[in-house]
């Protein structure tokens, strides 16, 4: 299920993160498909891992403990502040439980947001379905099976700040846990 939080940070919070994280972080740029092939196709933006920053990686996961009514056990170490290339949609989904998503900085459009498809992990390919406008301090929390993209912007080199957490290990409000199998690549649930 998706949620969707609009306050994520307090104001002021949110005002020192959106420095922090424009003031020249030491981004890298990643690719898709476990890096192998590193073409225009496959690039998808430069990313700051969070296992560079651990005070920040807390200030976000307990943040998100709170907004979303979880517990996070354990987060995947690349975990991380993206600058996205919006050029091509590149519907995927990620190797984690549940991935939440926060919208740091940028312009506020419905254009330059996430969009997710019918399809989960395994099916054939279905269509667009739910679509979510780009707004600093918004936070979406999704299973991270659910296939995603972030979405096309016709703005050239537009700097669109998000944060991923991908949340390997996770307990909900009912105490119910879910891990994300490594070895099986599957989500299990006790
Ligand atoms: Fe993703």
């Amino acid at each position: 299920m998706i949620q969707i939080v609009d306050d994520f940070f307090e104001k002021e919070e949110l005002k020192k993160i959106q420095g922090y994280v424009k003031k020249g972080l030491p981004y890298i740029p990643r690719y898709f498909g476990k890096e192998l092939v590193r073409n225009k196709e496959t690039y998808y933006g430069m990313r700051f891992s969070l296992k560079h920053d651990k005070d920040l990686a807390d200030i976000l996961c307990r943040q998100a403990e709170k907004k979303f009514n979880i517990k996070i056990d354990v987060i995947d170490p690349d975990s991380g502040i993206d600058m996205r290339n919006l050029d091509t949609l590149k519907p995927h989904t990620d190797p984690a439980a549940a991935n939440v998503l926060l919208m740091i900085d940028g312009p506020v459009a419905v254009t330059n947001g996430t969009v997710f498809y019918t399809k989960r992990k395994d099916e054939d390919m279905k269509d667009l379905d739910i679509h979510i406008g780009f707004q600093p301090n918004r936070a979406v929390f999704f299973p991270s099976d659910m296939t995603h993209a972030a979405n096309v912007s016709p703005v050239k080199d537009m700097r669109r700040y998000t944060c991923t957490l991908f949340l390997w290990q996770y307990t909900d409000q009912w105490g119910k846990k879910y891990y994300y199998d490594r070895d099986k690549e599957c989500l299990t649930i006790k």
